[in-house]
């Protein structure tokens, strides 16, 4: 796993940090849970594979090598993120991707069960429910989700953070006191969070998110790349075929990868992840804590967890209208669809102005 700075960083470190984010300059960035700020580094790179493309084409032997290299170091630095071994790492678009490659991998049945909860994002529900298993649903709790399984059950799908209220499931422990695989989404947990692979059977990863990279970036992690079959085999899955389609699958996980990335993409997230500061995560729990603390006596505040999702009610209600308003104010938040919720991502990069300007919003209609 990637090594996290126990200290809390002088403010002129923060500084420093933010200022590669030109965005933090006009709005409080307080929704990295859909989208995180964008980096000057990486845009520059992502920029110069673009002129390239442009300028030399798209094509050669060494153009194609060249991008499978990056492929390579890629998933040698998701690896690294969350202590996994490089070959079993697959890169894929999205989150949503990398549910969909394990639950369409496993080949349910109406015969089979996959425990899962009512706070969990589309993006894992649809994949369940279009594995073809009877999928049951359960409140986010570790006792319920254990009580759900039965000899039917064959994987537990859960967030590590939920993305409603920040609450963490101990997916491990789950995985551990049950038996069943576990298929974890880790949209709001890689890169808030010190996420450890081992002992999870499947882990997702988004890039927009935490990690500030490029759009349609992120991986998946499966332990055991011979147990999950290839379920929409792309180029990548293969290293030999017949005339009939019938494959030999690549080694490890990259098997399952389906997409290509542009350089852009890849030069982009590797930008971003080597510019993700080491105090990073656990001072953006510093300041979550300190937003709650702040927010309190304004609003409802739904219990959360040690994540740096935030999640409140205003008295009176109507989250859409606040978020609204907080966005015209340069307030970046999310409005949680059904739950009249808003939902505050905080950030390594969030300041105490920030979450005055947060607070500054809220208030006046407290
Ligand atoms: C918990 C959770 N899972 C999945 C997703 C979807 O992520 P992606 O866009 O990477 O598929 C999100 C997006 O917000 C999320 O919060």
């Amino acid at each position: 796993m990637e090594s996290l700075r126990d200290t809390v960083p002088a403010s002129a470190e923060v500084a420093a940090a933010r200022e590669r984010f030109p965005v933090l300059e006009q709005v409080a960035y307080l929704n990295a849970g859909t989208f995180g700020p964008l980096s000057r580094d990486t845009l520059r790179v992502m920029r110069e594979e673009q002129e390239r493309d442009l300028l030399e084409g798209r094509t050669g032997l060494p153009y194609f090598l060249d991008t499978l290299g990056l492929r390579v170091e890629m998933r040698a630095r998701v690896a690294e993120l969350v202590g996994a071994d490089a070959a079993a790492v697959a890169l894929t678009t999205s989150t949503t991707e990398g549910c969909n490659i394990v639950a369409a991998g496993l080949g349910l049945g109406p015969d089979d069960e996959v425990v899962t909860t009512t706070d969990e994002h589309f993006g894992l529900l649809g994949a369940l429910a279009a594995s073809g298993a009877r999928v049951v649903v359960v409140p986010p709790d570790p006792e319920r989700v254990l009580a759900a399984v039965t000899p039917r059950t064959r994987l537990l799908a859960l967030s590590q953070v939920l993305w409603t209220t920040g609450a963490l499931l101990p997916v491990a422990e789950l995985r551990e006191a049950s038996g069943v695989p576990v298929l974890v989404d880790g949209a709001q947990s890689v890169g808030t969070i010190a996420v450890d692979a081992a002992g999870l059977d499947f882990l997702t990863i988004s890039g927009q998110k935490w990690l500030c990279g490029p759009d349609a970036t992120g991986a998946l992690i499966v332990a055991d790349p011979e147990r999950l079959r290839v379920a929409a085999p792309s180029y990548f899955a293969q290293v030999s075929y017949d005339p009939d389609g019938s494959f030999v699958p690549r080694e490890g996980a990259a098997r399952f990868e389906r997409s290509w990335w542009s350089r852009a993409s890849l030069r982009g997230l590797l930008t971003a992840l080597g510019e993700r500061p080491a105090w990073g995560q656990r001072h953006a729990l510093v300041m979550a804590a300190r937003c709650r603390e702040l927010l309190a006596p304004h609003v409802e505040l739904v219990p959360g967890g040690a994540s740096p999702l935030v999640a409140f009610r205003r008295p009176g209600g109507d989250a859409a209208e606040l978020v609204q308003r907080l966005h015209e104010a340069g307030v970046r938040v999310r409005e949680l669809p059904g739950r009249d919720l808003v939902r505050v991502s905080v950030g390594w990069w969030t300041t105490e102005g920030d979450l005055q300007r947060l607070l500054d919003g809220v208030r006046p209609a407290g």
